[in-house]
Formats: structure tokens, C-alpha cells, sequence
């Protein structure tokens, strides 16, 4: 059994993505915007995003895993899953739950590099910088959020949790 210590609520965490959606759809206006969520972790927090972007989005996603069943990154990640729209000359937005090493964006921001976006941008629910990996630009975020284990809103533990509305530190 694991104890579970709420980190933010469903209020918090719907604010801020309106905030934010709010913002990619005046960046974004006059563009043609692909977002692209990398599974599984994000796409509660896609399906909140887009459901409060104004302007026309596509929307398709890329499975991306490094922690296996385990609490830490083994560092190796794998595609699950590749994508299935063109994004040659398209601009692109990676919506991920959360950024800790940053070894798993790198390497999709690498492999995505090679259908030739017009531009690739990063958009996070949770930014967590302590056990940081990589240098990494990020674009838009939620939440900045120093450490902890974080399960809910789609975040997992060893695949459970994905399904709680409020974001939880989970004590090991
Ligand atoms: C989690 C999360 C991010 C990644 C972030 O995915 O969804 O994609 O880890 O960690 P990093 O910055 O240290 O690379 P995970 O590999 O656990 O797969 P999941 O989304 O299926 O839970």
C-alpha cells in the first residue's frame, strides 16, 4: 500500500490548463497547429488542453516509455508507438504530463527532428527540474514542481493511479 499526499487539485490543475490553452491559441492563430501527446502519461492533460484551444488543432500521438515498472528512469526509450500524420513543414507541439530527467524528450525531440516539422515547441503539465538530465527548452507549463513521485492525472506507478483527477506525492 502506498500513501498518497495531494500536490494539486482538480481546481488548481483545470486553471492553469485553461491559462495555458488560453495562450498556445493566440500564439497560434494564424497557424496550423499539430499537437502531439506522448503516450500514455499525457493524455489526460491533452484532452483537457484541447478541449479549451480555440483555434483548429490536429492531433496525433507517439508512445514513448523509459521507466518500465519501476519509480526511476532506465534512461533507454523505447516507441511504443510512431506517428501516424505528416509533419513535414507543419508546426508541432509536444504535450507531455511531466518533464523530470528530460532524457525522454530529447530523444523525441531528436527523432521528430527527422520528418522535418517547420517548428517543434514543448508544451508540460508538470516541469519537475531537480533530477534534471539535459538542458531543455520548454515552451509552456502548468506546473513547476522541485521533487517527489508524482502519480494521478495520468502520471503512474507501476500503471496504477493514472485515473485519479487531482495530482498526489506518492510516499514509497
Ligand atoms: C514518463 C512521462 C514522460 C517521461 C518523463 O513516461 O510520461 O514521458 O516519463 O521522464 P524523463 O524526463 O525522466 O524522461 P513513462 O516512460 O513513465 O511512460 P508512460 O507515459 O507510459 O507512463
Amino acid at each position: 500500500m502506498h500513501t498518497l499526499e495531494k500536490v494539486l487539485s482538480e481546481e488548481e490543475i483545470r486553471n492553469k490548463v485553461q491559462g495555458v490553452a488560453r495562450t498556445i491559441s493566440s500564439d497560434y492563430k494564424d497557424k496550423n497547429l499539430i499537437l502531439i501527446g506522448i503516450l500514455k502519461g499525457s493524455f489526460i492533460f491533452l484532452a483537457d488542453l484541447v478541449r479549451n484551444i480555440t483555434i483548429p488543432v490536429k492531433i496525433d500521438f507517439i508512445g514513448a516509455s523509459s521507466y518500465g515498472s519501476d519509480t526511476t528512469t532506465s534512461g533507454t526509450i523505447k516507441i511504443t508507438k510512431d506517428l501516424n500524420i505528416d509533419i513535414k513543414n507543419q508546426d508541432i507541439m509536444i504535450i507531455e504530463d511531466i518533464v523530470d530527467t528530460g532524457l525522454t524528450l530529447n530523444f523525441l525531440v531528436d527523432y521528430l527532428k527527422t520528418f522535418q516539422p517547420a517548428s517543434i515547441k514543448i508544451c508540460t503539465h508538470i516541469d519537475k527540474c531537480e533530477r534534471r538530465e539535459t538542458k531543455i527548452k520548454i515552451d509552456y507549463t502548468c506546473h513547476s514542481i522541485n521533487k517527489g513521485f508524482l502519480v494521478g492525472y495520468g502520471l503512474d506507478c507501476n500503471e496504477h493511479y493514472r485515473n485519479l483527477p487531482d495530482i498526489y506525492h506518492l510516499k514509497l
